[in-house]
């Protein structure tokens, strides 16, 4: 505490004007609540929770998510009047209701008349009830029964006046998002008739030359089980578009009855941003009327404040800047990791405020009261089984109180000078079996990347490679393995118009049927990079290559009397084609050749990172590009300092500044401190573990 660390420079540029932001439909002040499971408590406890609730500021909560089995007990008899009791004392308390469609777990009767709509695993096996989600997202008579309560609970519920939103299933793929029952198999063969003109140009598509993997009739196709050895990787890259567009035409069904019978009332459903790997979220953005998501810490990883950063900018970005809502998130432990870490004192409210700072404007947990039962009864939640005399409840109430005096930054939006590329597809192929090392991870790339983005205080927007990039000055790609001639397209002309490119190794390979683009690799990218790598040199487990001694003038930082830089995991044989070197490979199996390339091309330059450098290791390459977009990070940042700068459609500024560290940080700002009042004169104290949000 007694020390403290400054940074020199202003911490608040010239900002860019951003348009204002698309308000969130009848959320009138920033969102505090959570997941509310009335069911698992006598309605005596309800009147306590509810005045808890008001102590605590909570003004809004998700009811109903797994109520199903009690909202119909028996098929077609439907049972509202305790859900009405809850939602008018709710409403007597001014507390909005998201309310949730109680899909995610059909009741017991539906599986025992419906065994045909049973979760199906890859290996034939057909998979057990008394959980949650194990029913087929492709079977007629769950469509038919989810259909049923919704439009029950749509009829009932559209004219409450604690109603502000709905709440779509949860976690759609959570626990059931690959099924390879009969009903899925004949679904996606009705998706590839979609897809495909004919089964010719499915062959076509899916390369069933090799292996003789010719279909000559429809019903041949099979979804990708397990089977004796690698299956057709073109074939697998489809099941997972079939299946993520199979939970989004469940979504769908049900966003459209409450769309039809609940008019203006915003639906949305809980992502799980950035943790999801089978549902492609820019898709499903487009369908909802407002993001919202969910997040838990990976509590045994260092600084996973980072990762948590990471999950938000990207929930933001696929909500296309707008506002979103943070669904669910810990005060504390879960129960579903190996170990749970509980956070410590003032993690909470970090943790809250970061994903608000990236633009939540909710912070909601799981859950409201912590189960006395089942399977998450180790969850923490807002009001812990210790009751109001522990930690947890008090740091609860202290955010229900600073929340109010953040209202300012409603409305306003995150302003990024980078984009990182994001594609789930890209994700799938780039881990599909039998690709050059099992050590190809996406997820690390995108984590490493984004951690030396984070650390340097330049905060992020994450973009499909397809949508425009104009807007920013450094576009950074994590092994974007599959890279379609539209996305390269793209990213060509980007950098001509003057951007700058930082592409991680392994992309541009194939394109989106998983086939190898033409004439040597990184096939969809090579001109732009100007670069051909002839052979892919992966390394050994723990096996390391030293980089450095550039000859490129762009090379000068990185060079510069430090030691060589150290990658792992992967090498390459690279052979300029235009690019200059930066950095060279002093050993293993490409020592000699380049390791870092920069490229002009047009207007712009392109950089090429051929091996797997930590979020350490790539300082200089990204000092490098900073340098040559234009970007000047803040200088000095104190380690552990978060910094997100928003502005308002007025063009008024803030900064929030989260102080992750042991230690005060001081930065240079002035203005009005939000949660203190206190006024700033030009240098800004951040305490230790604390958050201050200053108003320029
Ligand atoms: C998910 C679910 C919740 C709960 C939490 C526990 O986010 O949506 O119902 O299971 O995980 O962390």
């Amino acid at each position: 505490m007694g020390q403290s660390s400054q940074s020199s420079g202003s911490a608040l540029a010239a900002a860019p004007p951003l348009g204002p932001a698309r308000p969130i439909p009848r959320l009138d002040r920033l969102g505090y609540g959570g997941d509310y499971n009335p069911e698992q408590w006598p309605e005596q406890v309800w009147a306590e929770d509810a005045e808890l609730m008001r102590t605590a500021g909570v003004n809004l909560v998700s009811v109903g998510i797994f109520a199903w089995a009690l909202l119909e007990p028996t098929p077609g008899r439907y049972e509202f009047d305790w859900l009405d009791r809850v939602l008018d004392l709710l409403h007597d308390h001014q507390i909005s209701v998201d309310l949730a469609t109680p899909t995610a777990v059909p009741p017991a009767w539906f599986r025992r008349r419906h065994p045909a709509a049973t979760l199906v695993n890859a290996d034939g096996v057909r998979l057990g009830g008394g959980a949650r989600q194990s029913f087929c997202p492709s079977s007629p008579a769950y469509a038919q029964a989810s259909a049923a309560i919704t439009e029950q609970l749509a009829r009932r519920y559209a004219d409450h006046p604690a109603l502000v939103l709905w709440h779509s299933h949860n976690e759609f793929g959570g626990a059931n998002a690959l099924c390879y029952c009969p009903t899925s198999a004949e679904a996606f063969r009705a998706w590839l008739r979609e897809r495909y003109p004919d089964l010719a140009a499915l062959n076509d598509a899916w390369g069933t030359t090799f292996w003789g993997q010719r279909y000559g009739d429809w019903a041949e196709i099979e979804p990708p089980t397990t089977a004796p050895t690698s299956v057709n990787p073109a074939q697998q890259l489809d099941f997972l578009r079939f299946s993520s567009d199979a939970h989004l035409a469940n979504f769908r069904r049900e966003r459209d009855i409450l769309h039809r019978l609940s008019p203006g009332v915003p639906v949305t459903t809980n992502f799980m941003l950035a943790n999801c790997k089978t549902l492609d979220y820019w898709r499903w953005a487009a369908e909802v009327d407002v993001v919202s998501n969910d997040h838990y810490l990976r509590a045994e990883e260092p600084d996973n404040h980072i990762e948590l950063a990471m999950c938000a900018d990207l929930t933001r970005s696929v909500a296309g800047g707008a506002p979103w809502l943070l669904m669910e998130h810990s005060t504390g432990a879960v129960n579903w990791q190996p170990r749970n870490i509980a956070k410590r004192p003032g993690e909470l409210r970090r943790n809250s405020l970061s994903h608000l700072a990236r633009g939540a404007e909710s912070a909601l947990f799981f859950q409201w009261r912590a189960s006395a039962f089942g399977a998450e009864k180790f969850h923490s939640a807002m009001l812990p089984h210790g009751g109001t005399g522990t930690r947890i409840w008090r740091e609860v109430v202290a955010l229900g109180a600073d929340l109010p005096r953040l209202e300012p930054l409603r409305g306003t939006r995150v302003a990024a000078d980078v984009a990182v590329l994001w594609d789930w597809p890209s994700w799938w192929a780039l881990e599909l079996d039998w690709r050059p090392s099992v050590d190809l991870n996406y997820r690390d790339r995108m984590a490493a990347y984004y951690e030396r983005l984070w650390r340097d205080g330049v905060t992020v927007d994450f973009a499909h490679p397809e949508s425009p990039l104009d807007a920013y000055r450094l576009v950074v790609v994590p092994s974007l393995y599959l890279t379609t001639a539209a996305a390269a397209a793209n990213l060509r002309r980007y950098v001509a118009a003057g951007g700058t490119l930082l592409v991680s190794y392994f992309s541009g390979i194939v394109d989106g049927n998983d086939a190898v683009h033409p004439g040597g690799h990184p096939g969809a990218l090579r001109d732009l990079l100007g670069v051909t790598v002839e052979e892919f040199l992966p390394l050994r487990t723990g096996e390391s290559v030293r980089l450095g001694g550039g000859t490129s003038p762009a090379g000068d930082p990185l060079t510069a009397g430090g030691p060589p830089l150290t990658g792992d995991v992967w090498a390459e044989a690279l052979v300029p084609a235009g690019a200059e070197t930066v950095l060279s490979y002093l050993d293993g199996p490409a020592a000699g050749g380049p390791a870092v390339t920069r490229h002009g091309y047009g207007a712009g330059h392109a950089w090429y990172v051929s091996t797997r450098l930590g979020a350490a290791e790539l300082a200089p390459v990204l000092t490098g590009a900073y340098r040559d977009a234009g970007l000047v990070p803040p200088a000095g940042l104190p380690a552990g300092l978060e910094l997100v700068r928003r502005i308002g459609p007025d063009g008024a500024e803030f900064l929030v500044a989260i102080n992750h560290a042991d230690r005060e940080a001081r930065l240079p700002a002035a203005g009005v401190e939000l949660l203190t009042g206190a006024d700033c004169d030009g240098s800004l104290t951040v305490p230790a573990g604390e958050v201050r949000v200053l108003r320029r």
